[in-house]
């Protein structure tokens, strides 16, 4: 954890106008600074950057928040990306909270990695011990340029390469073990003898993550016996975790962003070919099956994923398992079918791009691909038949999060196997109760079903914080429903209360995906609904006598139902007096001066029936 001072020193020296000026370059540099949002298409802009707020808000698509926001979205990197890219631009030292030696020994791995993946590289293009390297990279059409761009590189046949490097460079020998390119060779060995180097004879790819960074190696030996291991990998390390990493993700997220669609391949080389030859979308996993994490990640820039598998039983069945583990993140899934023997680089090299773009084009959807697939395997004329391929289809719809989609798969299905689907979707249901899925789709976390009397509640108070002592005095937050307007409200009340500015307090409550922040710019760049400050007085007393009343309507309710469910006479009338009094209470509450006395009252009877908490 980064402390509290540290983001707030970031955020001081990092002026919001000068780092989306960086980004964006802002037509003026202060006042009233607006331009097109680099979030969405327009032509006339809507995008608005506050210097005195310190945040950024988009009229058109809703796109807002603080500085570290920004980041987070031009970037498409998480928080803790955003600090250290925002601390390096304003020279802030990154302490962690308890200077956590973990991440400084992180660090120390990335960097020789770094540096090892140039030495690779070097080798590669300068050594005379690589020329078989070279000439290997030449017979598969991996040219100058993409090896630069990919940094391939070559690990010399030689037991002590990297350790004689290391020692030449200052590097210490215990962190290239812990980066997993040196193994231990003994207990009593010494010096060069106690390592050997992992990756010996093989040409190097450079395995980076999200951003960039260098967190581990593939390396492919040059020959052809079965006897050797076609690829190395890194083993797991504090950097490298396999089921994490999506190879060449660093150079496609934009792409994938854009598109909205990832390319997923199962070899580097594949990816690498689908690159070079302007498909730069493309990814893959290194080297194990696909993981709820690999979905999770891609959900982030995409809404679907075409699989483009080695043409043979085994990937056919990798696509088979893949499309389930994308589908249940709520992602679309269709599959390319390539000739059979053929892998996206093998096609690219052999047709071209234009041929593997249409093979992209014509890529069913995972349903159609599992069923094509079953079909060449059972006999749906069968009874036993049908219902195997049922249930494998039913398997794989209830993957699906969304009711929407698995509605839609669910007609497909039906279409395809020539059922009712009245009777898949009634298979479906108790397979979804099996999985935890909720049969109904639930609204996803957004803004969008927050109350417009609280959002407008928060709208005020953002524009005039003195009227947050009427808030203090009549509204209990908890009786504001929307976590983020209650969170919103509890800033705004805490700055005053704090005398601190309302964008640091902000900043120091959010949570890491800094959803309060562009909940806030959001709320507090919405045009002033009314000029004077009385009515706006007026109108968050309305606000608050509206939540009022909601919730006693809502009691009123309750005891009417309850009254007319009872047997028991005495108590039938005591709910009825109660239903009563709440409609007389309710009159007064049309009009603040009648509304205030019945309310302190209200809340003083409230407070006393509550334990104390504090002397
Ligand atoms: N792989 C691995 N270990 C192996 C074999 C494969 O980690 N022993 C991983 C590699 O990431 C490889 C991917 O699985 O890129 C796909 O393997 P394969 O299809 O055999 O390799 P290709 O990518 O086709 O490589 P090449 O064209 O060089 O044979
Ligand atoms: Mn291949």
């Amino acid at each position: 954890m980064i402390s509290k001072a540290v983001l707030d020193d970031i955020r001081f020296r990092c002026d919001i106008v000068d780092v989306v000026d960086a980004y964006i370059t802002l037509p003026r540099k202060s006042g009233a600074i607006k331009t097109l949002c680099p979030f969405h298409k327009e032509k006339t802009p809507s995008f608005h950057v506050n210097q005195q707020r310190q945040m950024f808000h988009c009229f058109g698509c809703g796109a807002g928040g603080d500085v570290f926001r920004f980041v987070m979205m031009h970037e498409q990197v998480e928080f803790m990306t955003a600090v250290r890219i925002l601390a390096e631009k304003a020279g802030v030292p990154l302490e962690f909270e308890q200077g956590s030696p973990a991440a400084s020994e992180r660090e120390q791995i990335l960097a020789v990695q770094e540096k090892l993946a140039q030495a690779y590289h070097t080798m590669l293009r300068k050594s005379p011990e690589a020329q078989e390297a070279r000439d290997y990279l030449a017979r598969r059409g991996l040219n100058a340029d993409i090896q630069e761009s990919f940094l391939i590189g070559y690990a010399p046949d030689k037991r002590d390469a990297i350790f004689q490097w290391a020692q030449k460079n200052g590097f210490s020998p215990s962190i290239l073990q812990l980066a997993g390119v040196l193994a231990g060779r003994n207990e009593e060995g010494h010096g060069a003898s106690a390592f050997y180097d992992r990756f010996r004879g093989r040409i190097m790819f450079p395995i980076r993550n999200e951003q960039g960074r260098v967190i581990g190696f593939s390396g492919r030996t040059l020959l052809k016996d079965a006897k050797t291991a076609k690829y190395v990998n890194s083993p797991e390390t504090p950097v490298f975790r396999k089921s994490q990493v999506l190879y060449a993700l660093d150079k496609a997220r934009r792409e994938i962003a854009e598109k909205r669609e990832a390319i997923v391949c199962e070899g580097q080389i594949d990816v690498i070919r689908c690159h070079q030859a302007g498909f730069t979308q493309a990814v893959a996993a290194q080297g194990t099956a696909f993981t709820d994490d690999h979905a999770r990640i891609l959900r982030r820039y995409a809404d679907g994923v075409i699989l483009v598998f080695d043409s043979d039983e085994a990937g056919r069945n990798a696509a088979l398992k893949a499309s389930a583990v994308f589908l249940r993140a709520g992602l679309a899934v269709r599959v390319a079918s390539l000739p059979t023997g053929e892998d996206p680089d093998s096609l690219i090299l052999r047709e071209g791009a234009a041929s593997f773009s249409r093979i992209l084009q014509q890529s069913a959807s995972a349903l159609d691909f599992q069923i094509n697939l079953l079909l060449t395997r059972e006999d749906i004329r069968t009874e036993a038949g049908l219902l195997r391929v049922s249930r494998a289809v039913l398997a794989t719809i209830c993957q699906a999060p969304n009711a929407i989609q698995r509605d839609i798969l669910l007609n497909n299905a039906a279409r395809r196997l020539n059922v009712a689907v009245s009777a898949l979707q009634s298979e479906i249901r108790p397979l979804l109760r099996k999985t935890g899925q909720p049969e109904t789709e639930v609204p996803p976390s957004g803004t969008s079903d927050i109350p417009r009397n609280e959002e407008l509640l928060a709208e005020h108070l953002g524009a005039c914080p003195e009227l947050a002592g009427l808030v203090d005095s009549f509204l209990p937050l908890d009786r504001i429903s929307s976590p983020l307007c209650r969170q919103l409200i509890e800033a705004i009340l805490e700055s005053r209360r704090e005398h601190q500015d309302l964008t640091t307090t902000i900043s120091q409550r959010d949570n890491e995906s800094r959803d309060l922040s562009a909940f806030a710019a959001r709320i507090l760049s919405a045009p002033a609904k009314t000029g004077s400050e009385s009515s706006r007085q007026e109108a968050v007393e309305s606000l608050i006598l509206g939540i009022w009343r909601n919730e006693w309507q809502s009691a009123r309710r309750t005891l009417e139902q309850q009254a007319s469910g009872t047997q028991d006479e005495a108590e039938k009338d005591r709910l009825i007096a109660q239903a009563q009094q709440l409609t007389t209470d309710l009159k007064r509450l049309q009009k603040w001066s009648t509304a205030e006395p019945v309310l302190r009252l209200y809340l003083e009877t409230l407070h006393a029936s509550r334990p104390e908490t504090a002397p």
